[in-house]
């Protein structure tokens, strides 16, 4: 199993916000929304079996709506791809595709079912792109922008492209922390000059754009910073190089809207305090002040610069609230103390040791949370689901949920002891009829 935070935490590189205390209150009210449409829940499990992830169609298409809205309403010409790595449920990518999404995937087997999806604009990142990969890219080159990570990469894809009698659209990504792990991705600012000169003589690669990508990101700090040193960046190329820049993707890292649940134990707080009974929360800013914000940071320090258009990689934000895990108790072992018939391997890591969230008992509905560990049937301690349930009382056959749990679980799954879940698609016609 992955170890714990750092599944979610792979890409990050934000300063950490304190945590504050998580109000009861505002936590029952996200519980009793899934409570008033339990029955449709109860049905998908009836129908489908337990353990099951349930994909909720219509939260999809609402998420795509209010992104794709937010950044229209502020950047003349913005594309949206999403990232596939959060979810790649062909389901979910199909949907968002048909939202009028554009896709972005970092291998050649995301590169497969986005355009099996029916995807017409790709963007494929990524370092350590194979040749087999890059080949798949330059056959499919209609369709897709390869974002090269390196000038060996460059070289390759040159060669390749060449073989293949074919131009290819491409761009480059921009490392945004050239200390630590960070410098695997992309190529530093001060080398994009020698780069887009080593391009322009790359009869095969036509590279066209810049890409970057933070993550972990609250709010939009990181984004605002990186645009404001590559504007400084741009200030100083040729019209030449300059003139070659047509878009510039900013990546994805935006955190939804509900903000960073965290189990107590999870908090700097709790090297301190005596005071164990709360969950946290760290706030995120919404996605239209990201947009705002980005927006801002894009007229002062790019567009003066170059005339291009602006992409944005969203993953998390569009597929997280999209997803549940319902499960099912298969034992009462003690008062306080359930095992059930999903293991974490269902989501790859051990999540909920550190982040929180609600365990509700569709079964027994009640907005009243209980202690109680609610455990997995793995043959590993680390196997939790929560240290809590929401509902009247907990016993053997009640059908439990753990609302919003699309981002980087589903593909991060594991086959390791006990089978996966299936995946059931909740549509927006059958949600009408179920309710
Ligand atoms: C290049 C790139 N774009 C987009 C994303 C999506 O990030 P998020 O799901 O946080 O929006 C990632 C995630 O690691 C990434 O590496």
């Amino acid at each position: 199993m992955h170890d714990s935070k750092s599944i979610l935490k792979m890409t990050s590189q934000s300063t950490e916000q304190e945590p504050v205390i998580f109000d009861q209150t505002e936590i029952s009210s996200f519980v009793s929304g899934f409570l008033q449409r339990r029955d449709v829940f109860l049905q998908a499990c009836h129908v489908h079996g337990s353990p099951l992830y349930v994909v909720e169609e219509s939260v999809l298409i609402e998420r795509a709506e209010q992104f794709t809205n937010a950044f229209c309403q502020v950047l003349p010409d913005v594309r949206v791809y999403y990232a596939m790595k959060s979810n790649s449920h062909p389901l979910i990518v199909k949907t968002l595709v048909n939202a009028g999404l554009n896709l972005d995937v970092s291998s050649g087997l995301e590169l497969q079912i986005a355009l099996d999806s029916g995807a017409t604009d790709i963007v494929f990142s990524g370092p350590g792109k194979t040749e087999k990969e890059l080949t798949f890219a330059v056959e499919n080159c209609d369709h897709t922008t390869v974002l090269i990570d390196s000038f060996g990469e460059l070289e390759l894809l040159q060669r390749i492209a060449s073989e293949e009698d074919t131009s290819v659209h491409a761009g480059v990504r921009l490392t945004t922390n050239s200390k630590g792990l960070w410098r695997k991705f992309g190529i530093p600012l001060k080398d994009l000059s020698q780069f887009l000169d080593t391009a322009k003589y790359s009869s095969h690669v036509s590279v066209q754009g810049l890409q970057f990508h933070t993550s972990w990101n609250l709010d939009p700090y990181n984004q605002v910073d990186f645009i404001a040193r590559l504007g400084d960046t741009l200030s100083k190329l040729t019209f030449e190089q300059r003139s070659m820049i047509k878009f510039i993707d900013i990546g994805g890292g935006f955190w939804p809207s509900q903000g960073e649940w965290l189990q107590f134990s999870n908090t700097p707080q709790s090297h301190s305090s005596a005071i164990t009974a709360c969950h946290y929360k760290r706030q995120s800013t919404t996605i239209e002040e990201f947009a705002e914000q980005i927006a801002q940071a894009a007229r002062t320090h790019l567009f003066p610069y170059v005339s291009c258009h602006i992409c944005a990689e969203p993953g998390r934000w569009l597929c997280n609230d999209a997803m549940h895990l319902l499960l099912t108790v298969l034992d009462k072992k003690e008062k306080d103390l359930v095992v059930t018939d999903a293991g974490t391997n269902a989501i790859g890591w051990e999540r909920f040791e550190t982040d929180y969230f609600p365990v509700i008992n569709l079964s027994r509905p009640e907005t009243i949370e209980h202690k109680c560990s609610v455990l997995g049937s793995l043959c590993t301690p680390h196997d939790v689901w929560g240290y809590s349930y929401w509902g009247t009382d907990i016993q053997p056959g009640d059908v439990l949920m753990i609302p919003t749990q699309g981002a980087y679980t589903y593909s991060l799954r594991q086959e390791f002891i006990k089978p996966l879940p299936a995946v059931v698609m909740l549509e927006k016609k059958c949600l009408k009829e179920l309710d």
